[in-house]
């Protein structure tokens, strides 16, 4: 039975020492909290640190044992990865770029990046220990980037899903890590990479195809062969669990407690774990204006705060610690009475019947990070909220502002603005409260965990069912002997080549892909066989096949179909057509040049190209799509096309397409072997228009209308030398 494997840093439960024995208790943080309740099913596992160096082997014998009743698997990590791998480079690099402190926090040290490859290792080697095919294996965050790629190498087919917990960053801060290419190309090991938010899935995309040679279409990355798909899951919670907390007998006790403790107060709750990104100073700061400034708050207010110990043996950390002691001392100090404080600050975890009781008392829950990948507590506090009253309060920098938008949102950078939220959320009216918080409760109890964990594992089916589809056809040896046979026992063909991209491979500057002597040989090869017609097809200017190709003996079709020339024959252009559009078009084009550095016009007979891949990255796209709405309606007015191809946009008569060119060699011709070769959009027209016997052949691994696909220029020119084996003059030389 295929088993799922959760790889993760951390274990769902860390081990601690105490008086010479080992205990175990939850992990904090949003990852083990919200995959908690997966791996106990079946066979899964979950892979992870348990949180602690332990050296002696039998104490990591016992403490395996003991792990593998709850599905747990350690990996042990010494003193030495958890100072460089763990404190050092996950979160004294990739912790603070990924949140958008490198310029405070990061420090790139090449030991750190060692440890990190070493101890990415350590997880793969653990995951192949335990993996068999047809398992599926689920990654997670930001520790772990390396290891999608370091499994992909060791099991080309399993599937691998990746999800990073924390916010993906523009490229202009992930480019500051000097190691970013090889984290990136670690994640596109992984078949399905997920994010908690569009932004970070656009930010990934934009760095992906910035650093690395790698293509995008939409949100698909094409990687070598394998398409990675990436997209947004924002993760959820166990929303069941969290309403029904609040009606347990212990809960309730509780809940009586702190109503009595807190009694004629409005209760502010604030819960993160100990992080600069969490903006724990900035709140208290907030606070404390808020205290200063309004005179009837003092007495009436009590910030709950709690502070869950995490990652303290990191400089940052500690020094955070520190400072808020210091200002939560001196908050209290200033305003405390002798019946009230106005900061209870507790510097630890709570069992989770006890932040139920919190969540289920509290008016206001306070959530104002400078940064995070979601936020789980504020998801935690709604679904607490089964009264339907209480406000959130959250800064529009977490994952969950995005679908929490009934929240009084917050920039947490803008005191001012703090204070006012603190202001009307102690003062809000009860039908204003319900009605803000009935559709938040809605949201969070739909897409909770189980649902977040399904649309992940079904999209991850549907990717591999995608590339195996796609494997399925790739001409392998076997479907490349059977079209060989085939051309063999036929005696009237027609093969249709398109150029760029098909026989040569795509160049950045377009006049410097002219044929090499292996093509014109391959070329003049198979023209020489009188049972083969050979058709060039392409969208390059006549004068430029020409140029190349006017002394071979072939078919030569040009801009998509609007010139051709049979062989001894002279140029002909297709009559009846206008090209009086282009004095409309050509100025609109005109204004995009002018504002676009490096990209250009090109002018054919009956098309106009706007080329821009030599503008900057990302610049040639957004003006791209700007260009195709601005001429949406006056193209199709003028009966012309807008064609979107690889860095360029043609607008062309409609009439014209390499489909409609390939069909009046064909129609009528009894050819008993069609085959046509092509890489681009317009090459689908031929892919369409042909019979359904012939044999179409897509470069590239992208969607296409071709029954088959090749890797590279380098196969099509393997595949045709391979027929032109069989031409009558090669078989004389041959016997
Ligand atoms: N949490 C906990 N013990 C505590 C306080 C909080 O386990 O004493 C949990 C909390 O319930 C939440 C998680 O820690 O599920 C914090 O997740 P969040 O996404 O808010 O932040 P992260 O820690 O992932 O940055
Ligand atoms: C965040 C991260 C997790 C991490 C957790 C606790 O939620 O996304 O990967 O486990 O914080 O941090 P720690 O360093 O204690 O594992």
């Amino acid at each position: 039975m295929p088993k799922t494997i959760i790889v993760s840093n951390r274990l769902p439960v860390k081990i601690s020492r105490v008086d010479d024995a080992y205990h175990s208790s939850p992990s904090e943080g949003g990852l083990a909290t919200g995959l908690g309740s997966i791996y106990k099913q079946g066979d899964n596992v979950w892979i992870g640190w348990p949180g602690v160096e332990i050296t002696a082997q039998d104490d990591r014998d016992q403490i395996t044992a003991e792990l593998k009743d709850l599905n747990l698997i350690p990996v042990f990590l010494d003193q030495e990865e958890i100072n460089q791998y763990y404190e050092g480079f996950s979160n004294e690099v990739l912790w603070p770029v990924f949140h958008y402190y490198a310029s405070t926090y990061a420090a790139y040290k090449q030991s750190n990046w060692d440890y990190y490859q070493t101890v990415n290792k350590k997880f793969r080697d653990m995951i192949l220990s335990v993996a068999e095919p047809g398992d599926v294996i689920w990654i997670h965050d930001y520790q772990l980037l390396l290891l999608p790629a370091l499994v992909r190498a060791q099991m080309p087919d399993v599937s691998i899903g990746f999800f990073l917990h924390i916010p993906f960053p523009s490229n202009e801060m992930f480019r500051l890590i000097p190691w970013r290419s090889e984290l990136l190309e670690g994640m596109l090991g992984a078949d399905l990479i997920g994010f908690h938010t569009f932004d970070d899935v656009r930010h990934f995309l934009g760095a992906a195809t910035r650093l690395l040679p790698v293509s995008s279409n939409a949100n698909i990355i094409s990687n070598g062969e394998r398409s990675v798909v990436i997209e947004s899951f924002p993760m959820g919670i166990d929303e069941k669990k969290y309403a029904s907390l609040p009606l347990q007998d212990e809960v309730k006790e509780q809940i009586g407690l702190i109503k009595e403790n807190f009694k004629n107060k409005k209760l502010i709750l604030s819960i993160d774990r100990l992080d600069y990104s969490k903006g724990i100073l900035q709140r208290l700061e907030a606070f404390q204006l808020l205290l200063e400034m309004c005179p009837e708050c003092k007495e009436n207010i009590t910030l709950y705060m709690i502070v869950v110990p995490s990652r303290d043996t990191v400089p940052q950390y500690a020094h955070l610690r520190d400072e808020i002691d210091k200002k939560v001392g001196k908050i209290n100090a200033l305003y405390r009475t002798m019946d009230w404080s106005p900061v209870h600050y507790y510097y630890r975890s709570f069992p989770i019947e006890t932040l139920s009781a919190l969540y289920y008392s509290a008016d206001v829950c306070l959530v104002t990070p400078m940064r995070d990948g979601m936020n789980l507590v504020s998801k935690e506090y709604v679904a607490s909220r089964i009264n339907n009253d209480g406000v959130l309060i959250m800064s529009e920098m977490a994952g969950s502002s995005k679908e929490l938008i009934e929240a009084i949102i917050v920039n947490p950078n803008n005191m001012g603005e703090v204070c006012r939220a603190i202001l009307q959320a102690i003062n809000m009216k009860p039908e204003e409260q319900r009605r803000r918080m009935i559709p938040m409760r809605q949201l969070v109890a739909k897409f909770n965990t189980s649902h977040w964990v399904k649309i992940f594992m079904d999209r991850l089916k549907e990717v591999k069912l995608m590339q195996r589809s796609l494997q399925a056809r790739h001409v392998s040896n076997t479907t490349e002997q059977s079209i060989i046979n085939r051309y063999i026992k036929t005696k009237k063909r027609i093969i249709f080549l398109d150029y760029d991209g098909t026989l040569v491979n795509f160049k950045s500057n377009i006049d410097q892909a002219s044929p090499d002597k292996e093509l014109y040989n391959i070329i003049n090869k198979l023209a020489e066989d009188p049972a083969n017609q050979l058709v060039l097809i392409s969208g390059r200017k006549h004068e430029n096949l020409d140029s190349w190709f006017k002394d071979n003996d072939i078919y030569l079709i040009a801009e998509h179909g609007s010139w051709f020339k049979q062989q001894g024959t002279s140029w002909h252009k297709i009559g009846g057509l206008s090209d009086q559009w282009k004095h409309d078009i050509y100025p609109i084009l005109e204004t995009y040049v002018d504002r676009t550095p490096g990209s250009f016009i090109e002018e054919k007979t009956y098309s106009l190209v706007w080329h821009y891949r030599k503008a900057q990255a990302g610049l040639g796209e957004l003006r791209a799509n700007e260009l195709m709405n601005n001429l949406k309606y006056l193209a199709s007015d003028k009966g012309l096309q807008l064609l979107a191809g690889d860095k360029v946009l043609e607008v062309k008569n409609m009439d014209i397409n390499k489909g409609k060119a390939a069909l009046t060699l064909t129609e009528g011709k009894d050819y008993d072997f069609v085959i046509a070769f092509g890489d681009d959009y317009t090459d689908e027209d031929i892919f369409k228009a042909l019979p359904e016997s012939a044999i179409t052949i897509k470069v590239g691994s992208n969607l296409s209308a071709a029954k088959f696909y090749l890797r590279n220029p380098a196969e099509v020119r393997k595949l045709l030398t391979s027929f032109a084996r069989y031409t009558p003059a090669e078989m004389d030389v041959e016997k």
